[in-house]
């Protein structure tokens, strides 16, 4: 363990033992534990929430959409009601759902639509314009998470994001400085100041009070998918669209459905993973990673050594490079899920891979698969004392999406249609490209990288994890699953490490400035790999479920995240 970690560790763990007192400390490197509940996610106010609902009796379920609803009130850049995500759960009796509340394209869109007359993308279209915004999903997906597994009533789990709302909460110095950044964005975007511009400039502490949001908040209480897809926050959300032009309809909003998908699933070593898939690429890419990289002894070449970097980025580029070519939405496009990540498959990407050389980007080419007949973010985990567990990952994609806020309903829209391919080849904003499979079609849901997951041994839950963080959600998740699994971390530790990330292209292995020092860099740049180093990566939040009963939670120190546990 090196000492910038410890460093960082403990000053995270003094920072959490001063806002919460219920969980005990057990020693250095070690996260919070609780043996009844633990609540991980970016912000700690909306912890306690999941933490209180959880002692009221709740089980993980009626906490995660409690959590979620918390976080759209005290986390606007990617917590949500107007964006969308999605939820692993494993339940006590030992089933794996999972949940897709992502965005659609609305109907009217089409797919030149970022596209000018010259053919070429117009800058700024996908991401910074009402045109940018997916017909929602969170509210629809948490009423039927709800109905599924919830024992509260349903209002007593909305009830606490709408008290957030209305009296406020001090907000974070990272907070502060965030919407201090986007205040010049938001007035140019919005025709009338929305309360997240202050009247001079936002301080650590200062109270964010959203009268609007709580009252949309109430309507979804009180009426629950009624409350935002029809009725009074519908016809504001329309009203918006025809204020700056955009395409969602009352019938993009009454369509909207989300949908209970099969789990990806897989084994890596004594393990067995739940993660998401199409329309979402994470859990097929985890699954293609970890399948390539079973091939070696990880333990033995040690966490963040040159050889393990070379194998982890040699199986990213090839991943990333399949992930362009053939993933979309199932409901539109054919995706190879069986072939992707058959053992025979991966074995042969595996062998590809040389044992002391970089295989430039250019050179690498997604698989050949014959598809058969028959595609700023925020995460939270949360477990109950009775084996219920969610991961779940919830977005408006940028931060603060679009930055365009529904008049009267206080909420931010996404700017999800960017995570199309807006024409093949040509890089979104986590610079990730795209082919057909990912072309956007009216109704269609758009590629994620999202990559909630559960891992489990000898069929008892062992992991709850996942992070933000765009293009480099899935290899955070990743770096952490091994860090735990091949490395041997505790939770904490897992989430701090410092993390690096290979997308195919561009050809450039990135890396948070502490990951590696200047002797691994020139070991590998003269193995053929580029580098450069970057800003933070991911921000993981995660629990691990020691054999002695305690949950561990993983917080992670790159955000205002906590984890809470009793
Ligand atoms: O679905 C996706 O993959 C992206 N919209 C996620 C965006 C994201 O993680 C931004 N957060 N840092």
């Amino acid at each position: 363990m090196n000492l910038n970690f410890l460093k960082q560790a403990s000053v995270f763990v003094i920072g959490f033992m001063l806002v919460n007192s219920c969980s005990q400390q057990s020693h250095k490197g070690m996260g919070p534990t609780g043996t009844k509940g633990m609540v991980v996610c970016a912000h700690p106010e909306a912890s306690k929430i999941g933490l209180s609902i959880l002692q009221q009796g709740g089980n993980a379920m009626d906490a995660a959409v409690a959590v979620e609803f918390a976080l759209a009130v005290c986390y606007p850049s990617a917590g949500n009601i107007a964006g969308g995500g999605f939820w692993i759960v494993r339940t006590s009796g030992k089933s794996v759902y999972s949940l897709d509340y992502r965005e659609k394209a609305p109907l009217a869109s089409s797919k030149d639509m970022y596209l000018g007359p010259d053919g070429e993308v117009v800058n700024g279209l996908s991401t910074q314009t009402i045109l940018a915004a997916g017909v929602p999903g969170t509210v629809d997906g948490m009423v039927r998470a709800h109905e599924k597994f919830g024992t509260l009533p349903w209002n007593t789990v909305v009830q606490p994001a709408v008290d957030l709302a209305r009296n406020g909460f001090p907000i974070t110095k990272l907070q502060a400085a965030s919407l201090n950044s986007i205040r010049k964005a938001l007035l140019e975007r919005n025709s009338s100041k929305p309360v997240f511009v202050s009247d001079s400039i936002w301080k650590q502490g200062d109270l964010l009070i959203q009268p609007d949001l709580a009252k949309t908040l109430e309507r979804i209480r009180d009426q629950k998918r009624e409350g935002f897809y029809a009725g009074e926050t519908a016809g504001l959300i329309i009203r918006q669209m025809q204020e700056s032009g955009g395409l969602i309809t009352l019938q993009d909003l009454a369509e909207y459905e989300a949908v209970w998908r099969k789990p990806i699933n897989g084994t890596y070593r004594d393990y067995h993973f739940y993660s998401m898939a199409p329309p979402s690429s994470g859990g097929l890419a985890l699954k293609q990673l970890l399948g390539i990289l079973a091939k070696w002894d990880l333990k033995s070449l040690g966490h963040n050594q040159v050889k393990t970097i070379h194998y982890m980025v040699e199986a990213e580029k090839r991943v990333y490079a399949d992930r362009a070519e053939y993933l979309g939405d199932p409901s539109f496009v054919n995706v190879p899920v069986d072939e992707l990540t058959s053992a025979k498959y991966l074995s042969k990407r595996a062998g590809e891979i040389k044992e002391d050389k970089a295989t430039p980007s250019d050179s690498v080419r997604a698989g050949k698969v014959t598809p058969n007949e028959s595609m700023e973010t925020t995460h939270y985990s949360v477990a109950d004392r009775w084996g219920n567990a969610v991961s779940a990952t919830t977005t408006l994609n940028g931060g603060y999406g679009c930055n365009i806020v529904v008049k009267g309903g206080g909420f931010f829209l996404n700017n999800e249609m960017d995570d199309f391919s807006s024409k093949p080849g040509f890089p979104n904003v986590y610079g990730l490209i795209g082919n057909e499979a990912n072309c956007i079609q009216p109704g269609k849901r758009m590629l994620s990288c999202m990559t909630p997951t559960i891992i489990t041994k000898n069929e008892k839950l062992f992991m709850v994890v996942g992070s933000p963080g765009g293009s480099t959600i899935i290899t955070s998740v990743f770096q952490t699953i091994l860090n735990v699994i091949d490395h041997g971390m505790t939770m904490q530790q897992a989430v701090s490490e410092k993390r690096f990330h290979h997308q195919w292209r561009p050809d450039l292995i990135q890396y948070e400035p502490e990951a590696m020092d200047s002797l691994k860099v020139t070991k590998l740049l003269s193995m053929g790999h580029f580098l450069k180093k970057t800003g933070k990566i991911g921000r993981v939040d995660a629990i691990l479920f020691w054999p002695d009963g305690r949950m561990e939670g993983g917080a992670d120190p790159r955000g205002d995240d906590s984890a809470m546990g009793f």
